[in-house]
């Protein structure tokens, strides 16, 4: 990571601590099945403490999934390679439905206008009752080098 043009090193345990207190607004419980869109080493799925009904990452670096399989374990989590704009497609293809938290963390930014458009209806086509969508970007601030 580099802040101020200084390199640092992660601190997981930090980085670890910082979802899972975000990760509680999510309020899961045993029947929540969450869709994790461009979750990337599943940051996410490491927040996730709680016993859930499951959780699905997607993202479309093969890269990047291959080590989020090897850091999430857990046997109700499972890791697809794909593209947002094929998301519709590959929970059918896997079978997936119930979908009631939807995450799109830090996404939203890589696509344009109309890819966006398209993820949000797909998103509308997947998400069953009483779903729960959190979204996440960073912004831009005047300070944004200091620390
Ligand atoms: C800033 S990272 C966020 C990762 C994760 N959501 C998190 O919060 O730790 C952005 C992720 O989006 C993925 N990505 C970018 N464009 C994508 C797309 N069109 N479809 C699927 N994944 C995409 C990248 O591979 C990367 O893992």
């Amino acid at each position: 990571m580099r802040l101020s043009r200084e390199k640092i090193n992660i601190d997981y345990e930090e980085t670890s601590r910082f979802f899972g207190e975000r990760a509680k607004k999510l309020r899961l419980d045993e029947r929540s099945r969450v869709l994790d869109i461009a979750c990337g080493i599943g940051r996410w799925a490491d927040a996730i403490t709680q016993d859930i009904s499951g959780y699905i990452g997607v993202d479309f670096s093969k890269e990047l999934i291959e080590i989020a399989k090897s850091r999430n374990t857990k046997e109700n989590f499972s890791f697809y390679q794909g593209a947002a704009s094929d998301i519709s497609d590959i929970l059918a293809s896997h079978h997936i439905q119930g979908i009631n938290k939807i995450l799109m963390m830090g996404i939203l930014i890589y696509l344009n206008d109309n890819e966006v458009a398209d993820l949000f209806k797909q998103v509308g086509s997947i998400a069953g009752k009483n779903v729960t969508i959190c979204i996440r970007e960073p912004i831009a601030i005047e300070d944004r080098q200091s620390k």
